[in-house]
C-alpha cells in the first residue's frame, strides 16, 4: 500500500478540538483503502508559544518540510494578543508558513449541502437548487506580504503603513490555476478586483485576460470588490470560480462561506507548485466556544478530503468523505453553528457528528 507523511498542527481554540475528528476520518480512511498516513504532531501558534517559546518552531517547521502534506487546525485568540505583531500566531506562524512552502494557490469551495438550504442566512427562493462556488485566492502577496509594512514614529506622530504589490508572475501563475480550475466545472472565471482605485488590479485584469487567451473555453468575467461582495448575497448561482487577490479573498471567502450555513463548514487547501499543500479550515480558532466540544468539525474533515484529492490523487476516498458528511447532514445531525430546531433535526456536539461521519464512510 501507499504511504503518506503528514504535520498535523492543530493549533489554538477549537483548533485541537476540530483536528481529533479529522484524524479519526483517516484511521476510518486507512481501514478502508490500501494507504497509510504516518502522521507527526507538532506545535504551532499560540500552542507554540506557549510550549516552545514561538509561534513556529524550528522544529514544527522541519516536521513540516519532512512532509507531503500539512493538515493544519487554526491559530490565534485572545491570550496572545497582546505580543508585539510578528510574534502572535497569525503573522508569526500562519502567513510564514504560507511563505515558507510557496502556497500562493487558495482553494475554498462554498457548496451549499441540499438538507442545509435553511441554515444558509438567504432565503431558500434564493439559493434553491443550489449554488456550487469555488473562491481561488492568491495567498502569498498582496497587502498581506508587500514591503513597506509597519508603524513608524512616535506616539501622535505615528503612521502605520501597509503596502500592496503585485508582479505580473504573481498574477500570471494564480490565474491560470483558476482557469484550469474552471475547465474542470462550470467553465466560468469571475475575476475580482477594484480597477477603479488600484494600480494592481489595472495590472491585474490586464494580465488575467491576457491569460484567458489561452483558455478559450473559458469564459471570463470581471467584477469590482464591492460589487462582487453585494452579489454573492443577492444572487450566487451567477458564480463559478471566483478569483482573487489575497486580502479581497479573504473577506469574500468569509463572505461565501455563511452564504453554505456555517463558516464551520468551509475547508480549504493551499497550494504550491507540485504536489504539496496545507488543508485548513476557512475559519479560526472561534475563541468564543473553545474548550466546549460543540465546535463544527466538518471543515476540518472536508479540509483533510481536500489532502487526498489534492496531494495524495486518492480522489475516491475524497469522494467518500464528502458524501459521507452529506448523509449525516441528509440524517439531520447538526451541530450548533447550523442547527435550526426544526422537526427531525438532532443537535449533536463535535464528537458526536465525527462519529456520525466516520460510520458512514
Ligand atoms: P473565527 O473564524 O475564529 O470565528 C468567527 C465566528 O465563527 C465565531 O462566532 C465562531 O464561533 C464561528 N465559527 C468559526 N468556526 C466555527 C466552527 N468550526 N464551528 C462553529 N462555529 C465556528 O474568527 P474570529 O473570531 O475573527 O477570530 C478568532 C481568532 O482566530 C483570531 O485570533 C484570528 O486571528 C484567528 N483566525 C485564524 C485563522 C486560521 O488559523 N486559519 C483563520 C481566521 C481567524
Ligand atoms: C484566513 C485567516 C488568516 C488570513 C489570518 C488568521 C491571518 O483569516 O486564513 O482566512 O487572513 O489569511
Ligand atoms: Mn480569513
Amino acid at each position: 500500500g501507499q504511504l503518506f507523511k503528514v504535520a498535523v498542527l492543530p493549533g489554538d481554540g477549537i483548533g485541537p478540538e476540530v483536528m481529533a475528528e479529522a484524524l479519526k476520518v483517516l484511521d476510518a480512511i486507512e481501514k478502508r483503502y490500501d494507504v497509510k498516513f504516518e502522521r507527526t504532531h507538532a506545535n504551532v501558534g499560540g500552542a507554540g508559544i506557549d510550549l516552545e517559546g514561538r509561534a513556529l518552531p524550528e522544529t514544527t517547521v522541519n516536521i513540516c518540510k519532512a512532509s507531503d502534506a500539512i493538515l493544519f487546525g487554526s491559530v490565534g485568540g485572545p491570550k496572545w494578543e497582546t505580543l508585539p505583531p510578528d510574534e502572535q500566531p497569525e503573522r508569526g506562524a500562519l502567513l510564514p508558513l504560507r511563505k515558507i512552502f510557496g502556497l500562493y494557490a487558495n482553494l475554498r469551495p462554498a457548496i451549499i449541502f441540499p438538507s442545509l438550504t435553511s441554515a444558509s442566512s438567504l432565503k431558500e427562493e434564493v439559493i434553491a437548487g443550489g449554488f456550487d462556488i469555488l473562491v481561488i485566492r492568491e495567498l502569498t502577496g498582496g497587502i498581506y506580504f508587500s514591503q513597506p509594512k509597519g508603524i513608524d514614529g512616535e506616539g501622535r506622530e505615528r503612521v502605520g503603513v501597509d503596502t500592496m504589490r503585485y508582479s505580473v508572475p504573481e498574477i500570471e501563475r494564480i490565474a491560470h490555476v483558476a482557469f484550469q480550475a474552471a475547465r474542470k466545472r462550470g467553465k466560468k472565471v469571475c475575476s475580482i478586483d477594484k480597477a477603479n482605485v488600484l494600480s494592481t488590479s489595472v495590472l491585474w485584469r490586464e494580465i488575467v485576460i491576457n491569460i484567458a487567451k489561452e483558455y478559450p473555453d473559458v469564459e471570463l468575467s470581471h467584477m469590482y470588490v464591492d460589487n462582487a461582495a453585494m452579489q454573492l448575497v443577492r444572487w450566487p448561482k451567477q458564480f463559478d470560480v471566483i478569483l482573487c487577490e489575497n486580502m479581497f479573498g479573504d473577506i469574500l471567502s468569509d463572505e461565501a462561506a455563511m452564504l453554505t450555513g456555517s463558516l464551520g463548514m468551509l475547508p480549504s487547501a493551499s497550494l504550491a507548485e507540485g504536489t504539496f499543500g496545507m488543508y485548513e479550515p476557512s475559519g479560526g480558532s472561534a475563541p468564543d466556544i473553545a474548550g466546549q466540544g460543540i465546535a463544527n468539525p466538518i471543515a476540518q474533515i472536508l479540509s483533510a478530503g481536500m489532502m487526498l484529492r489534492y496531494s495524495f490523487g486518492m480522489v475516491e476516498a475524497a469522494d467518500a468523505i464528502d458524501n459521507a458528511v452529506a448523509r449525516v447532514l441528509d440524517e439531520g445531525y447538526r451541530t450548533r453553528d447550523i442547527y435550526q430546531e426544526k422537526a427531525g433535526e438532532k443537535l449533536v456536539n463535535t464528537k458526536e457528528i465525527g462519529d456520525a461521519i466516520i460510520a458512514n464512510l
